[in-house]
């Protein structure tokens, strides 16, 4: 499997002394694997908003089956799962997929910006996972979730609203990076990418906006139709 090696990484030095060429999103990844422990803490189960984005999935969904990317804890998915749909698990950092076979789900290593999604799936899930991603890798991602998906197969996901970048040590006490997104270049880049959207809802969040995002592939590039 291709997943990044984040072993090399040093999370104690601040991103900005890191070297140039340690990518923002290893660094993310090695303060994850450093500190799945707190964050599961931190990450309480689905709260009502939350809770009623993933209704919307189950609905769309059924029993069919969902890849869920970044899975981390793993509360969206034992939520769908409840609403009856049928989810697999992935996460590129150790950890949280170790923590999620002690709990006795299945779940697999899959670093979003390099391994397979494999599929077909009836939908590709994606929760506060995004942006983490530089805004090339997110592009890439579309493309590859579009082949991950069966005919009108779905892509929900979750990103932060407004402009650039930036490191957060919040949750963690380790350095993560966020990429921001405004729902015009948004929508531009999923419609760019073979997805039609279905519902694009702005959110308050605790601390930041939100952007909550469901899209329909559309049928006219190379997705797997069944
Ligand atoms: C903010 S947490 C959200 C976890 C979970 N989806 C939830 O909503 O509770 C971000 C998750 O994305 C995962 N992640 C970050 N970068 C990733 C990548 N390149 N590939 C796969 N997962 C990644 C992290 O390991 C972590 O589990």
């Amino acid at each position: 499997m291709g997943t990044v090696a984040v072993e090399n990484v040093s999370v104690s030095d601040e991103p900005g002394f890191l070297p140039d060429d340690v990518p923002a999103g290893d660094v993310t990844l090695a303060s994850y694997e450093a500190a799945a422990g707190a964050y599961l803490q931190q990450s309480p189960p689905p709260g009502l908003r939350v809770q009623a984005y993933l209704d919307q999935i189950a609905e769309l969904v059924g029993a069919g089956t969902v890849l869920e990317l970044g899975s981390g804890p793993g509360w969206d998915a034992v939520y769908l799962e409840s609403r009856g749909s049928r989810v697999v698990r992935t996460d590129a950092v150790n950890a949280f997929v170790d923590l999620l076979l002690a709990a006795g789900h299945p779940a697999r290593l899959l670093d979003v910006r390099v391994d397979d999604f494999g599929g077909p799936y009836d939908a590709v899930m994606a929760n506060a996972v995004l942006l983490h991603l530089s805004r090339d890798h997110f592009v890439d991602v579309l493309g590859r979730a579009r082949h991950a998906v069966a005919g009108h197969g779905l892509f929900s996901f979750t990103l932060k609203e407004g402009v650039g970048g930036g490191w957060s040590r919040a949750k963690l006490g380790l350095p993560r990076h966020f990429t921001y997104w405004r729902e015009r270049e948004l929508r531009s880049a999923l419609e760019a990418n073979g997805w039609q959207v279905l519902s694009l809802e702005h959110v308050t969040g605790r601390v930041e906006p939100w952007l909550y995002v469901l899209a329909r592939a559309d049928g006219n590039h190379g997705g797997i139709v069944r």
